[in-house]
């Protein structure tokens, strides 16, 4: 038997404890740079080294290869076990030479996939979803359902992610137990609860890190964490910490999937973009009108940095096809140039205040996300109002809401009276 060896100066103290955890559900959260995935990425290999088979999942297909398969491929660097392992990007699967273990990988937006997935040998022993917050809880259910059939290994699941919003039904099901410090802790002989960091009882356990936890930062990364000034993000991604709405500027959205909450057929569709290049990203969004029961549904995205103009048009000919778009109009050229390419592009009016008064407008309806726009869901959660007086949104990562804007430029059109700011109706 081939054995390697590892050195566990590599693995970040706080996570080496579950490296042979075997709890049905495990919760790896936190803040941003926290180390969850190169741990998880970690020990995928070394439990496919150890002849468990492995799904790992993410809600959209396209956005794996980015992330958990690059991280299981440093990963592998790292325990210098590549040798061992035959990997085919063609169909997202690393194999074990010697014995057939695999970790293999899907989309969740890909289910004939999901349904159809079957190692080589065995039965399916894991599955890891990263960026969980992403995925309904149908699809852990769905998912659950997968680790079928005999095997020597205990079948587990695991989610990572960053704790986007309290009412977010993972912290519904699972934070029963959950202690932060000074709050009482759970009694009952087979708990383990230490507040603010751990969490085990016989079905479940949860780790929560932070970038402290995370030995092998950069000075810059830790920096930019420990410089974040959006309430938002230093709750969420510098102190790993459920978000709540505070200075929100919209509250009135929620992110559902549309494939089981359609939009109604006669909702008229729309497409933004707002223009970026090298730090900004290009944004695109797509969204629909339901104007008798006021409700706007975003049912697609795309968020990309570094697209030149011709790859741009190239996007929005499969995105939006022969419809209009509407467009950040502070750059004509950009816009004429795009009109040379085959595309719709119309120039967003953007009259005084349009910025006011479109959050003004687009906070009268209900704004339903699909959950695969994990972007717009991202900004959304973190669009807060500046402190002082005229109200003014922070600046920042609002690409997104800027398209959604200028797609719906053309709805609004009176005028309402003033902007709902939370804190003057007392929310
Ligand atoms: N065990 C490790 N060995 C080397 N680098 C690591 C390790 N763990 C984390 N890192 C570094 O820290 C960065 C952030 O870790 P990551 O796992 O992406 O955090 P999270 O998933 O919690 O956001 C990684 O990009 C990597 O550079
Ligand atoms: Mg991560």
């Amino acid at each position: 038997m081939a054995t390697i060896e590892i050195d566990l100066n590599g693995i970040n103290a706080v996570y080496r404890p579950y490296l042979r955890d075997s709890h049905r559900y495990q919760l790896f959260f936190g803040g941003s740079s926290s180390g969850k995935s190169s741990f998880l990425a970690t020990r995928a290999v070394l439990d496919a080294l150890s002849g468990r088979n492995l799904l790992i999942v993410r809600k959209v297909q396209r956005t794996l290869h980015a992330s958990c398969w690059n991280e299981v491929l440093k990963a592998m660097r790292r325990l210098r076990a590549q040798g061992l392992f035959k990997v085919s990007r063609s169909d997202l699967t690393m194999t074990v030479r010697r014995t057939g273990a695999q970790i293999m990988f899907a989309g969740l937006d890909d289910a004939e996939k999901i349904k159809s997935i079957t190692p080589l040998n065995g039965a399916l022993t894991d599955v890891w979803i990263e960026e969980a917050t992403e995925c309904e809880f149908e699809d852990l259910k769905q998912l659950d359902k997968r680790l079928r059939g005999p095997s020597r290994f205990e079948k587990r699941v695991t989610l990572s992610f960053n704790p986007t919003w309290r009412e977010h039904w993972i912290c519904q099901e699972f934070f029963d137990g959950w202690a932060e410090p000074g709050e009482r802790v759970p009694d009952g002989a087979d708990v383990v609860c230490v507040p603010g960091r751990s969490y085990s009882d016989p079905r479940v356990t949860i780790l929560r890190t932070t970038y402290r936890d995370n030995a092998f930062l950069t000075e810059d990364d830790r920096r930019a964490l420990e410089e974040e000034t959006s309430d938002y993000y230093r709750t969420v991604y510098t102190l790993g910490q459920w978000g709540t709405h505070g200075d929100a500027v919209f509250t009135n959205w929620r992110a559902v999937s549309l494939r089981e909450t359609p939009p109604p057929e006669d909702a008229e569709e729309f497409y933004g973009l707002d223009f970026g290049f090298a730090r900004d990203p290009c944004a695109c969004v797509r969204c629909r009108l339901d104007r008798t029961d006021r409700r706007i549904y975003v049912t697609g995205e795309f968020y990309e940095t570094g697209l030149v103009i011709w790859q741009l048009a190239e996007r929005l000919k499969a995105f939006a096809g022969r419809a209009a778009v509407t467009c950040d109009s502070a750059d004509p050229r950009c816009i004429a140039e795009l009109r040379a390419l085959g595309i719709r592009a119309v120039p967003a009016r953007k009259g005084p205040d349009s910025v006011l008064h479109g959050i003004q407008w687009l906070q009268g309806y209900q704004i339903l996300v699909d959950t695969a726009c994990a972007d717009m869901i991202r900004e959304l959660s973190a669009y807060a109002w500046k402190e002082g007086s005229p109200p003014q949104p922070r600046p920042g990562d609002d690409h997104l809401i800027d398209a959604l804007r200028y797609a719906l430029e053309s709805e609004q059109t009176c005028r309402p009276a003033r902007l709902r700011r939370k804190r003057e109706v007392g929310l």
